[in-house]
C-alpha cells in the first residue's frame, strides 16, 4: 500500500491531491497504525469493517464504497489507510474543498488502477458539479465526458477500473441524500473513553521511544477531549517539557505541569470551550441559545463550533442542544466555579 500524493505529478496539480491534512499530519501519520489490529477503539466500526474486508478479498472484488461520518481527529484518515493496507491496495487522497472542477475529479478517477481506493476527506465540501461525477462512477464505474460546447457538443463515456470511493465527513447531516445513499458501508466513529486514549498514547509514546508511566498517559487521556490527534498532540507537548523539566520521563505531574501550561484545564476544555461556557451563561442565562448567536458573541466561526467543540462538551454532559438552542447544564457553573441559580432560571428563560 502506498499513500500518495501528487509527488509522481503524472494526474494531478499539486493542491488536488496534496490534502492540507497530509501536510500538517506529517508527524502524526508515523504514529498511524496500518493494520486494523493495532487501531485501538471504534470497536464496533472495526468489527464490521472486518468483515466487509474479509468478504471482499474472499469475492476478489473491491470493497464497496464506504462513508465516514464523526467529528475531527477520530481516525478517519487512518481507517482508510488501514482499509488499503488490509485489502492490498493503493491509495489516493484528496479532499472536497482541493477539486475546483469536474475535470479534477475526473483526472484522478482515470488515473486510478483495479480496486485502488480513492480517498476524499471533507466530502461535504464538493461541488455540486463535481458530486455529480461522481454518481455513475460509483454505481457503474463510468464517467460521462463533453467534449466541445453548444450544438456541436458530444458526450463520451469512459470506462473506470473498479474502484473503492472512501467519503470521509464531519456532518453526515451536510451530504446530499443521492450522494449518501450511494455508500455501501456507513461507519460512524464516536469519541474516544480515556481508557482507549490511555491505551493509544502509551503506543504512541513507544513508537516515539519516550518513557511514560501509566498516571502520566492517564493524564493526558483525560484531558484530550475524547480524541486520538488531540492525545498524540500533547504527547509531544508533554514530552518536550519532560526533557527540558523532568529527566525524560512523563509523570502525572509532568502532564499536568505541561497541560496547564498550554491552557488546557482537567477536563480538557481549552480557551474557546471556556469562553462559550461562559457567553451561555453570563448573556443568555445558562440558554437556550442559537449557535449562530453563540459564535458570533464569542467571535467565533459557528461550524467549527459545532463540530469540534460541541461534541466533547456533550459527551461529558457540560451543554445540551435543545430545539431552542444551547443550553449548559449544572456541571458548567461548577466548572467554571460560578453560582448556579438553579432550576427554574432554564425553564423560564
Ligand atoms: N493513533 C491515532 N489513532 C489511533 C487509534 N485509533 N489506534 C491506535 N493508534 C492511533
Amino acid at each position: 500500500m502506498a499513500i500518495t500524493n501528487s509527488d509522481e505529478g503524472v494526474f494531478a496539480p499539486e493542491p488536488l491531491v496534496t490534502s492540507s491534512l497530509i501536510r500538517e499530519d506529517e508527524g502524526e501519520y508515523t504514529l498511524r497504525p496500518q493494520r486494523l489490529q493495532d487501531y485501538i477503539g471504534q470497536e464496533k466500526a472495526k468489527g464490521n469493517l472486518d468483515v466487509f474486508i474479509q468478504a471482499a478479498k474472499l469475492r476478489e472484488e473491491p470493497l464497496d464504497h464506504v462513508l465516514l461520518h464523526g467529528p475531527p481527529g477520530l481516525g478517519k484518515t487512518t481507517l482508510a489507510g488501514i482499509i488499503a493496507h488490509e485489502m492490498g491496495v493503493n491509495i489516493r487522497i484528496t479532499s472536497g474543498p482541493a477539486m475546483e472542477k469536474p475535470g479534477d475529479l475526473v483526472a484522478l478517477l482515470t488515473n486510478l488502477s483495479e480496486n485502488d481506493i480513492l480517498f476524499v476527506d471533507e466530502i461535504h465540501r464538493m461541488n455540486r458539479a463535481i458530486e455529480e461525477i461522481l454518481y455513475p462512477a460509483m454505481e457503474d464505474y463510468v464517467v460521462d465526458i463533453i467534449i466541445g460546447k453548444g450544438p456541436s457538443a458530444n458526450s463520451i463515456r469512459l470506462d473506470l477500473p473498479k474502484f473503492t470511493l472512501i467519503g470521509a465527513t464531519t456532518r453526515a447531516g451536510s451530504l446530499s441524500a443521492p450522494l449518501r445513499d450511494r455508500f455501501g458501508v456507513q461507519l460512524r466513529l464516536e469519541l474516544y473513553t480515556p481508557e482507549e486514549l490511555a491505551l493509544i498514547v502509551k503506543r504512541s509514546a513507544a513508537i516515539l521511544n519516550v518513557p511514560i508511566e501509566e498516571s502520566g498517559a492517564w493524564e493526558i487521556a483525560k484531558r484530550s477531549r475524547g480524541t486520538p490527534r488531540i492525545a498524540n498532540r500533547f504527547l509531544r507537548r508533554v514530552r518536550d517539557f519532560a526533557q527540558v523539566k523532568a529527566g525524560g520521563v512523563i509523570t502525572a505531574s509532568v502532564a499536568d505541569d505541561a497541560l496547564s501550561a498550554l491552557d488546557v484545564d482537567y477536563l480538557g476544555l481549552d480557551d474557546i470551550d471556556r469562553r462559550m461556557l461562559r457567553a451561555i451563561i453570563e448573556f443568555y442565562h445558562g440558554g437556550p441559545v442559537g449557535l449562530e448567536t453563540l459564535a458570533a458573541t464569542i467571535n467565533e466561526d459557528a461550524e467549527t463550533l459545532e463540530d469540534m467543540y460541541e461534541p466533547y462538551l456533550m459527551q461529558i454532559g457540560i451543554l445540551t442542544r435543545t430545539p431552542r438552542g444551547r443550553c449548559v447544564t449544572q456541571k458548567a457553573y461548577e466548572h467554571l466555579h460560578l453560582p448556579y441559580p438553579g432550576e427554574q432560571q432554564s425553564l423560564f428563560s
